[in-house]
């Protein structure tokens, strides 16, 4: 059979109409399953169609709710290898547990790694993923990893928007890298980086700034956006040295409870996001 007749595309229930797309893309149509829930919420799944040999793609982003996604990820997996398919991806357009990538503190998990664990022993043979939070996350496979990134793409969303005077800013120092590709991309415009320190969990604060906003359009550009703290913290910090405007880029739109409001009144004027996850709430 030749190679394109052997892909498979399935989805889970975290993101069926990003996998309708990517089916849809690449002319093949979206596989059977059926993947369900047991009463006390146990997982369930079926395969409906013959899968044996296939090169099947399994599409599951593990966000909200995250534990939910991920155990349904594992029984897809299983159920594909229990039906002889030929190789298996696991297609995590955001990966879940990814900002838990080590310790900050004694006697805690590495929850990224216990997830690349799970996600290799239920047998998957590849992953494809976007935008990690941690890059280092691709070595806690033993298994190959493709990982993408959105970059290029929102920086052609950016450039559309014939911006001037933009300043890239890094809302903190695991931000820079990506910043710095932004920056790049969008013909080498300035780049500023924001200190950031997390008190606790999902409390931050912005200790400080290396660049120069004054006057500036900033862009600020990070992987996600869960509680909006991150932004709003870097916006207020921008604004406070003379930003005259602030947009933000991110791929990955989480967005917890209140983030949405939160942004919405914060000095952020556009936020520019991927369908990584589903959108909920208002757009
Ligand atoms: C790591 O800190 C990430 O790059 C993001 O900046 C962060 O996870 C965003 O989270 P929040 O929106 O809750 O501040």
């Amino acid at each position: 059979m030749p190679q394109h007749e052997r892909i498979a595309i399935m989805s889970g229930n975290a993101h069926p109409s990003l996998a309708e797309k990517v089916a849809a893309y690449i002319n093949r149509p979206l596989g059977n399953i059926e993947v369900s829930q047991f009463r006390d919420g146990e997982s369930h799944v079926q395969i409906l169609d013959d899968v044996r040999d296939s090169d099947l793609f399994l599409i599951q982003p593990t966000s909200p709710p995250v534990n939910q996604h991920l155990m349904e990820l594992l029984v897809m997996i299983d159920a594909a290898n229990r039906a002889s398919a030929g190789r298996i991806t696991a297609v995590l357009p955001y990966y879940g547990y990814a900002r838990q990538e080590k310790k900050t503190q004694g006697r805690e998990p590495i929850s990224a790694k216990l997830v690349a664990n799970l996600i290799t022993v239920a047998g998957a043979d590849r992953l494809l993923t976007i935008d990690l939070s941690a890059p280092a996350i691709e070595g806690f496979f033993d298994i190959p990893v493709d990982h993408l990134s959105a970059i290029p793409l929102l920086m052609q969303h950016v450039a559309a928007l014939q911006l001037e005077n933009v300043v890239v800013v890094a809302p903190d120092v695991g931000a820079v890298q990506r910043a710095d590709r932004a920056r790049q991309l969008l013909g080498g415009v300035p780049l500023a980086i924001l200190f950031k320190d997390r008190p606790r969990p999902d409390e931050v604060e912005v200790q400080g700034m290396v660049g120069n906003v004054d006057g500036a359009t900033v862009l600020l550009v990070d992987d996600l956006i869960s509680t909006g703290r991150t932004l709003i913290a870097a916006a207020e910090m921008v604004v406070a040295r003379g930003a005259e405007r602030v947009l933000a880029v991110a791929t990955h739109g989480v967005f917890a409870a209140g983030a949405l409001e939160k942004l919405a009144a914060s000095p952020i004027e556009r936020i520019i996001i991927t369908d990584s996850i589903p959108l909920s709430g208002p757009s």
